[in-house]
């Protein structure tokens, strides 16, 4: 197909960029998987280590990332093929969209249960459940059935198309602004709810006292791999996100403020649920299950529950929502630049693609349960190879091609527009960025990889 000549979008703002960025950092990582890996890791102990992770790994390869896409105004593949031209480099781009592919295969998935969940919420079904295996069972028997869980799976893939659909600012950059703050004030007052309830101080202690007995070895490839995903890295999405900024845009700050966001999030919604777990008397370590199986039980025995469940369920899936549209936005924006496709037909098609592999995934609780590849289930196998291997190899790669190929002296000219400031006032920010990106993260990554797959 012939390149199109329609000029490339951009964000309206500096402000949309961080708020869109933080949407797609900002999803089910943090408010599903942070807390109940928290839980089974040991807590305030996890919890330290991942904050190093997201400080001397997270960051750095954040400022590399956006750098790659603003400089080269590209997606992941074109980008690596305008700096470098090299067959290797050019597959590691691919790497990033198929590893989007493969998320977004198992996300729409859990999202699609979120939103499923506000209708369970609406309908007064967690009433029927006052023990946690009552409102398991009732999981369970939703998961099963075909139809829910296609259906809501199909909804929510919906929905994320149609403001990718839309487009940069009209789509993803107006949905943006109204979702997260929505998101944000909602679960600050599910937190105050939390904080407020008898027995509450147990679940802070829970998230501020370490239990160093329960973080293990592969808990630190657990906040690694968790870094990279909560932080939406190693696969392009922030590359892609980066390439819609304009040149005078501060890397740096609107970096640092969309790790902090992130980060602010994950441990807001970690306060929200383990003070109502806590003060319920509920299971803090119900692993995945804890927001499908355990809430709906801590919901029916709060003041107010029946509605900050449903606010509850409504906050998770507008997270999944604003991070699975920067998953598809890898593909499309992939299928615009360089095969000159038309936005809208790219996001028809590969919304259609991405429901065809989400079906395994989605069946993964049924018809599919006893099918295993190295002993995981679909969905399980898609979670583990996306977040544990391919976003920090994505991650590693990326490091070593701005430190080793491309080059700190072009990296740096490109990195000061925007950011004079920075170089002036406190250039020993930009000499510990270098540090970082060029031995930090490479070398971290690889051995936690080779730990991870069991070679150390
Ligand atoms: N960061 C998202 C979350 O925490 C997931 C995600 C990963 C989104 C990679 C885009 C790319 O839920």
């Amino acid at each position: 197909m012939a390149k199109t000549k329609i000029a490339r979008e951009n964000w309206g703002s500096k402000f949309g960029f961080i708020l869109a960025a933080a949407g797609s950092a900002i999803g089910l990582g943090n408010i599903w998987k942070f807390p109940y890996i928290a839980g089974e890791n040991g807590g305030a102990a996890f919890i330290f280590v991942y904050l190093i992770c997201i400080a001397i790994i997270g960051l750095p390869v954040l400022i590399g990332e956006v750098l790659l896409g603003r400089t080269t105004q590209r997606n992941p593949v074109g980008a690596f093929k305008k700096l470098s031209n090299s067959k290797f480099w050019i597959s590691v781009g691919f790497l990033g969209v198929l590893a989007g592919f493969i998320i977004l295969s198992f996300y729409v998935v859990i999202a699609g249960w979120s939103l499923g969940y506000i209708f369970e919420a609406i309908n007064g079904s967690f009433y029927k459940f006052n023990q946690a295996y009552t409102s398991a069972n009732h999981f369970t028997m939703l998961i099963q059935s075909v139809t829910w869980n296609l259906g809501f799976t199909i909804a929510f893939l919906l929905l994320t198309m149609l403001f990718v659909y839309f487009g940069v600012q009209k789509g993803i950059e107006k949905g943006s602004k109204i979702m997260m703050p929505l998101l944000f004030i909602i679960l600050v007052v599910l937190a105050i709810k939390g904080l407020t309830l008898d027995g509450s101080e147990k679940g802070v202690s829970f998230l501020l006292n370490p239990n160093w007995k329960l973080l293990h070895g592969t808990s630190i490839l657990i906040a690694l791999g968790h870094a990279f995903f909560t932080l939406s890295l190693g696969m392009g999405a922030m590359l892609t996100y980066g390439s819609y900024l304009k040149k005078d845009s501060n890397i740096f700050s609107s970096s640092t403020q969309i790790v902090f966001l992130d980060t602010l999030i994950a441990l807001i919604a970690g306060i929200a649920i383990f003070t109502a777990v806590f003060a319920t008397g509920q299971n803090p370590s119900a692993g995945p299950g804890l927001i499908f199986h355990t809430l709906p039980v801590v919901f029916t025995k709060m003041s107010g529950g029946y509605y900050f469940a449903i606010l509850f369920f409504f906050l998770l899936t507008i997270a999944a929502l604003t991070s699975a549209i920067s998953l598809l936005e890898v593909v499309v924006s992939y299928f615009v630049d360089e095969k000159g496709w038309k936005r809208h037909n790219a996001v028809i098609v590969f919304g259609g693609v991405t429901f065809l592999i989400a079906v395994p995934s989605s069946l993964s609780s049924n018809v599919l349960a006893d099918f295993h590849i190295f002993g995981l289930n679909f969905f399980d196998l898609a979670d583990f190879l996306a977040s544990n291997i391919m976003l920090p190899l994505g991650g590693m790669l990326i490091s070593i091609f701005i430190a080793w190929v491309w080059g700190f002296d072009k990296a740096l000219v490109e990195l000061k527009q925007g950011a004079e400031n920075i170089f002036t006032d406190k250039p020993y920010i930009i000499s510990a960025w270098k540090i970082f990106v060029k031995y930090f993260a490479p070398v971290l990554i690889f051995l936690v990889l080779l730990n991870s797959l069991g070679i150390l």
